[in-house]
């Protein structure tokens, strides 16, 4: 087939990472016999030091003319200055409410091969394959914001709002992925204290009772999941939660498979392109040095494959890979428990002569 996949490397490791994923890309349109063609454009903080902006009107055209996204990640202390016109994450925030991402895929599933490279035990670890469906386009990051003049100084609010519609789309998604796995669904709020969480909640119970009564169905208490999350992870199947919660949960359940670097994503709308990358971030603290992991951007791009353009063996194949490379003992810095480790183009290179023997 023919597709075109814009690749938006970013900054710090991103450009690192982007360049494993396209190197996967690469050897599966070869082995497949597709044609990708790859525009890759500038966003984040790059594209704030050349243009001024996170998300050149260009770059946005790009990625809606094309089949899907790949993102490596932005953001770095050098556009972190609180007072800045604006910063890298707003060229992300606007990419997503652009094409309307609401849908944020997040699954946590343990590399058997890795339990050790995890900082829980492996008795707590073992069964664990949980999806996250992270609400995306709404929310706190998206509600009205802003500072005023105040007795004590200054005050500053950011407003968390759902509506019906954006509740029920994405406990509707979530239910039927969990229809497709193992019929359970969770989900998380804040209802004992937020009006939103409430609203939540009605409207969950309601898509759930209307459409789903073939699914088991609870609902928990974020501060309650951040706990049952690392005591009882194996107990989850689909999990659906706002924003801001979702993101805070999923780094957290980062720890399961032992790393962030291990975590892909996808961001689905309606329809258009869907955008598709790791979990994590630019991790400035060791960009530039060639030792982050490229597996969740590797992960992600086998998303891509599955979720945009309907490869479904392309993207088991890389997943297998993947796995192979873990099993065959290859570990980056992050999952080497202190022993030897390979650079993220060397983990790059294992997985394409996985994919291509
Ligand atoms: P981070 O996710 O970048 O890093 C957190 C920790 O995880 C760091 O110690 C880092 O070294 C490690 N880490 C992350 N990815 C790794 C990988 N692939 N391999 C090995 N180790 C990895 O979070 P942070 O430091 O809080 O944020 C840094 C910047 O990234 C901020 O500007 C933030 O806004 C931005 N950010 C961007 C995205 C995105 O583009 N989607 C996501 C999260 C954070
Ligand atoms: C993520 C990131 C972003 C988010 C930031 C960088 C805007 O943390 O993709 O998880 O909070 O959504
Ligand atoms: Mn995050």
């Amino acid at each position: 087939m023919e597709a075109r996949i814009t690749l938006l490397p970013g900054d710090g490791i991103g450009p690192e990472i982007v360049a494993q994923a396209k190197r996967v890309l690469d050897t599966i349109a070869q082995k497949y016999d597709h044609q990708f063609e790859t525009p890759s454009c500038p966003m984040g903080g790059n594209a704030i030091d050349e243009f001024g902006d996170p998300l050149p009107a260009e770059t946005l055209e790009t990625c809606k003319a094309s089949n899907a996204i790949l993102l490596g990640a932005v953001g770095g202390p050098k556009w972190d200055d609180p007072s800045a016109k604006t910063r890298p994450e707003a060229g992300l925030l606007k990419i997503r409410k652009e094409l309307g991402l609401f849908a944020n895929l997040r699954p946590i599933k343990p590399y058997s091969e890795l339990l050790d490279a995890s900082p829980l035990k492996r008795e707590i670890i073992e069964g664990t394959d949980i999806l996250f469906f992270r609400e995306l386009t709404g929310g706190i990051y998206f509600g009205e914001s802003g500072r005023m003049e105040h007795p004590d100084g200054e005050k500053a609010f950011s407003v968390m709002t759902y509506t019906t519609k954006e509740i029920a789309r994405i406990v509707r998604l979530a239910a039927e992925a969990a229809r497709n796995r193992r019929g359970k669904l969770t989900s998380v709020d804040k209802a004992n204290v937020l009006e939103v969480s409430r609203l939540w909640r009605q409207v969950a119970a309601d898509v759930i009772k209307n459409e789903f009564p073939d699914i088991e169905y609870e609902v928990v208490l974020v501060d309650a999941m951040a706990m049952h999350l690392i005591s009882r992870p194996s107990d989850f199947d689909v999990v659906v939660t706002g924003n801001m919660f979702g993101d805070i949960l999923t780094d957290e359940g980062s720890m399961l498979p032992g790393s962030l670097g291990l975590l892909p994503s996808a961001s689905l709308g309606a329809d258009g392109p869907g955008l598709y990358e790791p979990i994590h971030g630019s991790a400035p603290d060791i960009a530039g040095k060639g030792i982050a992991n490229p597996l969740a951007t590797i992960l992600a791009t086998a998303m891509l494959l599955r979720h945009s353009l309907n490869l479904e063996t392309e993207a088991t194949a890389v997943e297998e890979a993947v796995a192979r490379v873990l099993a065959a003992g290859h570990r980056t810095a992050d999952i080497a428990a202190g022993g030897k480790s390979i650079s993220t183009t060397e983990m790059g290179d294992c997985v394409i002569q996985e994919l291509s023997s």
